[in-house]
């Protein structure tokens, strides 16, 4: 695992948004794996800037995001598609029938979720997966105990995710749908380069857990201890419960200097 310590949200959210534009100037036709949530905002508005200012180019991208809630419509306003629509998608020049997002009105959703997994494919598999990390360190909604090899498919949240997400819902825990349609562990540990994100200190535990943990299916972010291509990228306060920060610093400014040679 690369773990990359910057010093605030601006910061991490930048290297991120060079990472996916360093690999979109060498493949356009990247294949993305995105998530939603408050973590990756910043990383989204970088790219729009780089599209807008840059012309970073977007044509030719696929996108594939991690979940999405069932029992609302697409039209609801805190649906993973009302997000992706707002943040990213409404801004940037990715064609509307390359952007995927699980479906969240389908009468079958275990036929969906087979089909989810075969567009994936067929798309030859996703370059970059993009995550955050919940503080009970799921990812994607993939909650503690789901299985380390799970796929595609219904997962039933949990209190605190229930509980964190209640935000966006006026406060009201009993409005978030209680079922999502996720990736599943087992999808995410085939993209060839997994980027984690997190911030703040109440990411601090779930952070340390995942990255110097054992790998455990009760902090299913753990996994990526066994990914050959995880970076790990963080600030300062979600840093605060590792216990080889030095190591990490000291690693990335080798492999800056490295680059600069
Ligand atoms: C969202 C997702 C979730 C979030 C996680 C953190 O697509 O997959 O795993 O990444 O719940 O959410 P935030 O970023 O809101 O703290």
């Amino acid at each position: 695992m690369e773990v990359i310590i910057q010093p605030d949200y601006h910061q991490l959210t930048t290297v991120a948004s060079e990472i996916i534009r360093d690999a979109l100037l060498k493949k356009p036709n990247l294949v993305l794996g995105l998530a939603t949530g408050s973590t990756p905002i910043g990383l989204y508005k970088a790219l729009v800037r780089m599209y807008k200012e840059d012309r970073l180019d977007f044509s030719e991208v696929t996108t594939f995001n991690l979940d999405e809630y069932v029992g609302i419509p697409y039209q609801h306003p805190q649906s993973y598609h009302t997000f992706m629509a707002n943040y990213f998608f409404d801004h940037v020049n990715i064609p509307k029938e390359n952007q995927h997002i699980p479906q969240n009105t389908t009468e079958n959703h275990e036929a969906f979720c087979e089909v989810y997994e075969e567009t994936i494919k067929r798309a030859g598999g996703i370059d970059i997966q993009v995550l955050g990390i919940g503080t009970d360190g799921h990812i994607g909604f993939n909650e503690a105990s789901s299985s380390l090899a799970s796929r595609t498919r219904i997962k039933t949240l949990s209190r605190s995710t229930l509980e964190a997400n209640a935000a966006h819902f006026g406060g009201d825990v009993n409005a978030v749908p209680e079922m999502a349609i996720t990736m599943g562990i087992g999808t995410i540990m085939e993209a060839k380069q997994c980027l984690l994100l997190a911030n703040g200190v109440s990411k601090a535990d779930a952070i340390a857990k995942a990255i110097e943990g054992p790998i455990t299916s009760m902090v299913p972010a753990s996994i990526l201890q066994m990914h050959s291509k995880t970076v790990v990228l963080i600030d300062e306060t979600a840093a605060s419960d590792l216990k080889e920060v030095e190591y990490y610093k000291r690693s990335y400014a080798n492999k800056l200097k490295l680059q600069s040679r």
